[in-house]
């Protein structure tokens, strides 16, 4: 294994993803993490990751000076290089001028191990204000750029080597070829880590941590929350308790699924809650988006903390984080929280401790661990839905009969997006209801009914987003099917705005 070190930098995360991908297992710790702790570890390589301050500067991140001679070999990045050089008797200087974006360096040392067979001149990614000037005794200078002479540094008696840029972002060309080598060649690792053995030692984690306690999870039907059930499951059986609260905000089918599905097949002790009209109940006479979101999210809060109040003896909370959600380094696998931090709401006197098992992972991961766990596809690969579902489809006021138009029209896209092969290629694709009815003519009569909104787009994280082009054909055959198939609905618009200046849902 590898451990990567935190000091801040905006990509830590993608380095460990980028040794994972290779096959072998990384994790990121704290800076702060003990000599003992690695000793523990016993890792075959350490990497430093960036980091936005300067070594020099007021309360700038240090390190043990022992790691230096753990016998360890040592890749700095960028903050990393320069504590490297900093801790090691080198000198770190202010830049003259900043560097961001694209640069090329040409490899001074071409035999160095970290570069060996790799071009002379290779595009790299630099983002930094300060540079290694004078490199620390032992140290060779292996590649220079124009504004940074010291773009690569090793000492190759100590196996330390260090890099002004950022290897493990696409811009940089042949980064990832250097982090293989630095994992493979410098520190010999075998690259025979898989899904399976993650799920191994995160059933053993979870068993230590857990011992013979009861654990409890809400569970809503979303990739993540089913994928932590399935897999403290099989590590702790009858000690996990769900609890899953049916809105009646979901989707067609859907609640149905996870019961049968996760309840069924794979066994999970599920408390449902049926709580359909109650929340129809509050709901009632609310148009404001933002009050609808906010009744639905307390209403949800209280019956979750009525139902865990009536079980004896949790103490555990298992939470779905993932690793992007993780803000400080997530490492620890139970830290005790004032629940309502995360839950919000619950009782304040309710102290859980909190158990994340994915938070060293990200969203595509975790998709490949509920494959690996045997689930099925429809719930490894649903796209993303919104907590306070179907009732921010439902523009403006929530009724029963609207909430069925757009649940009976949604299911019949997602069919014709899953029949055209598309359903993993669209980002997220659904409909909505806007208050609006208009003119129409059906067999002989007119009709004034409503319209159904067609959403569907391509994003990466939901934080941009533009619309998918769909083919004309299938877009008509949707159309078609929705007029024909759910009643009171005589007119489709396609939504053809990207975000911004729109965003995603139309509330
Ligand atoms: P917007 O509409 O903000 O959506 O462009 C971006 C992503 O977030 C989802 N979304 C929500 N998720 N509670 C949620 O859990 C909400 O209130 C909410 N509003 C939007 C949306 O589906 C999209 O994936």
């Amino acid at each position: 294994k590898i451990i990567v070190l935190d000091f801040g930098s905006q990509y830590n995360q993608l380095i460990t993803r980028r040794i994972r991908e290779l096959g072998v297992f990384s994790e990121l710790y704290s800076h702060k993490i003990s000599i003992e702790e690695i000793k523990k570890i016993a890792p075959k390589g350490i990497i430093f990751s960036g980091g936005p301050l300067s070594v020099y500067g007021e309360g700038a991140f240090s390190i043990d000076p022992e790691i230096f001679e753990l016998g360890i070999p040592i890749l700095g990045i960028c903050y990393g290089m320069q504590l490297m050089a900093h801790s090691l008797g080198g000198k770190v200087e202010k830049a003259d001028n900043s560097e961001y974006g694209k640069a090329i360096i040409d490899i001074t040392k071409p035999d160095s191990l970290l570069i060996q067979d790799l071009p002379k001149h290779q595009q790299v990614w630099m983002s930094h204000g300060d540079l290694v000037t004078k490199v620390p005794e032992g140290f060779d200078i292996v590649a220079t750029s124009k504004a940074c002479p010291i773009s690569i540094m090793q000492n190759i008696n100590k196996n330390f080597y260090a890099v002004q840029f950022h290897p493990e972002v696409q811009h940089s060309e042949y980064g990832t070829d250097m982090l293989k080598k630095f994992t493979f060649d410098i520190c010999q690792c075998k690259g025979d880590w898989s899904m399976e053995n993650f799920i191994d030692i995160e059933i053993q984690k979870i068993r230590e941590t857990v011992g013979d306690k009861k654990v409890l999870l809400a569970l809503s039907g979303g990739v993540d929350s089913s994928v932590v059930g399935v897999l403290l499951q099989k590590a702790i059986g009858d000690q996990l308790t769900c609890i899953f609260v049916d809105h009646g905000l979901l989707r067609k089918g859907e609640a149905e699924q996870v019961m049968e599905s996760l309840g069924g097949k794979f066994g999970l002790n599920i408390i449902k809650v049926d709580a359909q009209k109650r929340f129809l109940e509050k709901l009632k006479g609310i148009s404001d988006p933002e009050q609808k979101r906010k009744i639905i999210g307390n209403e949800f809060i209280y019956l979750f903390d009525d139902e865990a109040a009536k079980l004896d003896g949790i103490e555990f909370l298992a939470q779905g984080t993932l690793y992007t959600d993780v803000i400080e380094s997530g490492t620890d696998t139970a830290e005790v929280i004032k629940s309502h931090h995360n839950v919000g709401g619950l009782p304040e006197d309710m102290t859980f401790k909190l158990i994340e098992p994915l938070n060293t992972l990200f969203k595509d991961e975790v998709r490949a661990l509920g494959t690996e766990l045997g689930m099925p596809d429809s719930i490894v690969w649903r796209q993303p839905f919104p907590g306070p579902g179907l009732g921010i489809r439902v523009l403006g006021e929530v009724t029963e009969e609207k909430l069925h138009i757009v649940r009976e029209s949604d299911a019949i896209l997602r069919e014709e997006i899953a029949k055209a092969g598309l359903d993993r290629d669209i980002w997220q694709y659904f409909t909505v209801l806007p208050g609006i009815r208009s003119v129409g003519v059906m067999g002989d009569g007119r009709t004034y009914d409503y319209t159904i909104g067609i959403r569907a787009i391509t994003s990466v994280d939901g934080m941009t987003a533009d619309f998918a082009r769909i083919d004309w054909d299938i877009l008509q055959k949707i159309s078609v099917r929705i007029v024909n198939e759910v009643e009171h609905v005589n007119r489709i618009v396609y939504d053809v705005t990207s975000k911004p200046p729109a965003t995603v849902e139309w509330e």
